[in-house]
């Protein structure tokens, strides 16, 4: 099926990362279409996890979205109330289908790692990653920005398949750890750490949620 074959390439091992944006660039076309005919709940599982924090108003909560593809935790937030929402993603192709949805304020075409992005620290309430996580995509060391971008008291949301937290080299042995020493050193705490059924497809996700110190 051209669906299994594009989601196998999408977490495959890539010569180079930027390959696997040019992958991500040709797949944006079909990338909505692919992934609503397969469930996929990852996105509302990232914007629930966000709205839970924020019962009471949500109009001035400035969010990031990393790895925010074709925007579907964009999406997800708007309808939580959400407006003050910006979009990080290599993917220029991914963006464009983003910008088109119109729940985006600022969409910056950037990989997030270890490098210090031109915005200012503690410019964001709630950093929100979905899907983020396999070969070739976020490198663990982006969680030093994602602690110098988020304001003391906000929160990081990620949510993505422990599978690829456990297969994948990057992260096997080395993503939970760092997020583990992070909070050994003071620098944020965990509030939710939960695996949950249905992520996509019948794959299980994990929902993380630190607050920041
Ligand atoms: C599976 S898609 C997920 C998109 C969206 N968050 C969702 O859940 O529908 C993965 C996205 O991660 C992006 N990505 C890969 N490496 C990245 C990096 N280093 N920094 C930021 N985004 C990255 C890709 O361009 C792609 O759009």
């Amino acid at each position: 099926m051209e669906t299994d074959k594009r989601l196998s390439q999408a977490h495959a091992i890539a010569e180079t990362r930027d390959r696997k944006t040019q992958f991500y660039d040709s797949w944006s076309k079909l990338f909505d279409q692919d992934m609503l005919s397969d469930g996929y709940s990852g996105p509302s599982m990232a914007a629930d996890a966000v709205a839970g924090l924020y019962p009471g108003d949500r109009e001035n909560v400035h969010i990031l979205d990393i790895a925010a593809g074709t925007g579907f935790v964009g999406e997800q937030l708007a309808k939580h109330g959400f407006v003050k929402v910006d979009a990080l993603d290599p993917s220029q192709g991914m963006l464009d289908k983003a910008k088109a949805k119109g729940v985006y304020q600022t969409l910056i075409c950037s990989y997030f790692d270890e490098k210090k992005l031109d915005i200012a620290p503690d410019t964001y309430d709630v950093i929100v990653i979905c899907g983020g996580c396999a070969n070739m995509h976020l490198p663990c060391d982006c969680l030093w920005e994602v602690l110098r971008l988020v304001k003391p008291g906000g929160y990081f949301v990620m949510v993505t398949r422990p599978f690829h937290l456990d297969t994948v080299e990057e992260y096997n042995g080395r993503f939970e750890p760092l997020m583990d020493e992070i909070e050994k050193e003071g620098k944020w705490k965990n509030i939710r750490k939960e695996v949950v059924p249905g992520y996509h497809r019948d794959y299980e996700g994990i929902v993380f949620v630190y607050q920041i110190k």
